[in-house]
Parts: C-alpha cells; sequence; structure tokens
C-alpha cells in the first residue's frame, strides 16, 4: 500500500513534469501556450503553478511512463489513462487538454484538471477520486495559500482555477478553490485549522451567487465567520481582474465583501416580488428571521431599521416579528 502511494505520487510527477514541459518547449504545445498568454498568464506563473498541456494525441503520456517501469495496473488506479470501451486497450485520460496540476498541502502533485482549449465538454476534465485524491477533502492552491492564510487568519475561497491563479497574480496570495465539487463540511474544518475568516468570492452569475448561498452555512458550522464578496455584471473574478485591475479588486471587491446576514438579505430578494403587497411582506418576514439570527442587539436594530426605511414598514411590527423568532427558535 505505502508502495503503491509513492509510486502514484511518483508517476504524478513525472506526468506534471512532462505536461509541462510539452506546454512550453514543443510545437504541439504552441497553441496552448498562445490560448493561456491570451488569458493573461506569463511564463513565471505558469512555472509557478506547474500549468501544462497534454497532447492530442492517443497514449502518448503512457507510454513515457511505462519506459519509467510505473505499470499500466497503477496508472490505471492513479486515473491517469483510461481504458477504451471498445477493449481496443488504454489511452491516456486528458488529450488535448491544458493541465492544471493539483498539490496537496505539502506540494506533491496528486492529480490534475484538464481544460478543453475551445468549447468542447465537458470544459474541465478531473483526475476521479483516487487513493492520493479525495475531491471533498481537497483545497485547490492551499500549499501554496498556507502561510499567507496562517499569518493572517484570513481566507479566500474561489469558485475555480483561473479565479485562484489571476487573482494570485494579483496579489492575493490567501485565495484557494474546491474542484468542480460543492464545499463540504470537511473542506470547511480543513480551512479552519489554519483561518477564523473567510470570504467567499465567487463568480457573479446565478450560479455562483447560489453556491455562495449553499457555502455560507457550511463554512459558518464550522466555526468561520464568513462574508461573501460580489462581483458585478455576472463575471467571474478572472474576468474582473482582466477587465478593471488588481487594485480594483482588492479595494472594490474584496474590502467590500458583505457580511453573511447582508449577504443572505440581498440574495433571498430574488424571490420575491416587491410591486406585490403580500410578496413583500413575506420578504419582510423572511429577513426578519434573517435578522433574529444575530447575536448583537446593536447589529440587529440597524437592520431593522434599514428594513423599515426601505419598505416604510413600521419599525415595531418588524422587531416583534424577529424577537418572536429568536424566543421560539434561538
Ligand atoms: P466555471 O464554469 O466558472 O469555469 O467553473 P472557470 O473557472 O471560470 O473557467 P474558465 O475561466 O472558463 O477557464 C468553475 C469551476 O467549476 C469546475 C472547475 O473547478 C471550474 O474551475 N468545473 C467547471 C468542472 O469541474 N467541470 C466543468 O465542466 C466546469
Ligand atoms: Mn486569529
Ligand atoms: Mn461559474
Ligand atoms: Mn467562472
Ligand atoms: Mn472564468
Amino acid at each position: 500500500k505505502q508502495k503503491e502511494a509513492s509510486a502514484m505520487l511518483t508517476a504524478h510527477e513525472l506526468a506534471a513534469k512532462w505536461y509541462h514541459y510539452i506546454l512550453l518547449n514543443t510545437e504541439q504545445g504552441k497553441h496552448a501556450l498562445e490560448y493561456l498568454r491570451s488569458r493573461g498568464l506569463s511564463d513565471k506563473w505558469l512555472d509557478f503553478f506547474q500549468i501544462g498541456y497534454a497532447p492530442a494525441m492517443k497514449d502518448k503520456l503512457f507510454q513515457f511512463l511505462l519506459k519509467r517501469e510505473l505499470p499500466q495496473t497503477l496508472l490505471e488506479k492513479a486515473g491517469l489513462i483510461v481504458e477504451r470501451s471498445d477493449g481496443s486497450g488504454f489511452v491516456d485520460r486528458f488529450r488535448d487538454r491544458i493541465i492544471f496540476p493539483i498539490h496537496d498541502y505539502k506540494g506533491r502533485v496528486i492529480a490534475f484538471a484538464g481544460r478543453a482549449l475551445g468549447d468542447l465538454q465537458p470544459k474541465y476534465l478531473n483526475s476521479p477520486e483516487t487513493p492520493l485524491f479525495n475531491k471533498s477533502r481537497q483545497l485547490f492552491n492551499l500549499h501554496h495559500a498556507r502561510p499567507a492564510i496562517r499569518k493572517s487568519g484570513h481566507a479566500v475561497l474561489f469558485e475555480g482555477y483561473m479565479d485562484v491563479i489571476k487573482a494570485w497574480e494579483a496579489g492575493v496570495v490567501n485565495g484557494m478553490a474546491t474542484m468542480g465539487t460543492a464545499l463540504t463540511q470537511e473542506h470547511a474544518l480543513a480551512l479552519r485549522r489554519l483561518a477564523d475568516r473567510v470570504v467567499i468570492c465567487y463568480d457573479g452569475d446565478r450560479a455562483g451567487q447560489t453556491a455562495a448561498y449553499k457555502s455560507l452555512p457550511i463554512l459558518e458550522k464550522a466555526g468561520l465567520q464568513v462574508r461573501v464578496a460580489y462581483i458585478p455584471d455576472g463575471a467571474d473574478p478572472d474576468e474582473y481582474i482582466t477587465a478593471r485591475g488588481a487594485d480594483k479588486f482588492r479595494s472594490e471587491v474584496l474590502d467590500y465583501a458583505m457580511s453573511a446576514v447582508q449577504f443572505r438579505l440581498t440574495y433571498i430578494r430574488s424571490n420575491f416580488n416587491f410591486k406585490d403587497k403580500n410578496d413583500t411582506v413575506r420578504y419582510l418576514k423572511a429577513a426578519a428571521r434573517i435578522i433574529a439570527e444575530i447575536s448583537s442587539p446593536i447589529e440587529r436594530e440597524h437592520h431593522v431599521k434599514a428594513l423599515s426605511d426601505e419598505f416604510s414598514y413600521p419599525v415595531e411590527a418588524i422587531k416583534q416579528e424577529m424577537n418572536e423568532f429568536r424566543q421560539q427558535f434561538l
């Protein structure tokens, strides 16, 4: 078992080096390199993140690793090769894709994510679950971000690999992302060991906001203080940084992250039609319940007042709704 794990690590390390070499030094890697440069990644960051390219060939990596005396069964178990359904043998899992290596907290390569170059589906193909790689535990970029998170107690959680990478380029060195899976309690607990505060900075589109709404209680349950940053116009952090620059990303997005309560109040709004009187009342009720969860009386007061002002609704009624909820459920 021990031996198998260490051989799998070796296979990943060799594969990462190989993909990286293909990207930077071969004719086949040229279009991928151009693509990455067009997305604003200079060679310095391609090296830093060990980004690579898996060529559009059947089994080049497989043949390379076989020559290094890594057996087929091991490579299959490691998720680097897959058996063709027609029984004609094994092929490389990643073909014609940009490769993002995934490292464990010690910085060892344990999996890969492969991004299609065009509009091919799926956009990202990840390594399967293996003895080395457990998606519901792993955080992308944790090995780089760990020292900064430890030092500041502060982490930023992104949705995608490119967001983490572009944010890092922009000087945000405490960013991580999950890997095509929803955030789990295990992720949150792993984070809690390093940080006490997290900013969720997912994509500004509907899917990203819904994911943020779902991640919020998971992080809170782990004992983290959570805020939520919003990227305007449905963009993602990568697009925002490219369009508006690093300084604005920090000063206008991250520094303006909403409190958990503010985010919840804002998020649930889309479920209500404020032209409808009954719906407005339903929103006020839902909002009063969200506010009820705040432990600070001053903060509760502040939010009650804001709702009352916005909807020209008596403070007393909102407060009473909130207090009844507090008595019943908290
Ligand atoms: P997005 O669709 O927002 O992609 O998915 P992205 O990160 O912005 O990628 P680019 O900028 O188009 O290259 C967010 C994340 O969801 C996972 C990946 O982890 C991705 O980074 N994902 C997405 C998958 O695992 N598979 C997919 O097919 C798509
Ligand atoms: Mn602290
Ligand atoms: Mn998205
Ligand atoms: Mn995105
Ligand atoms: Mn993107």
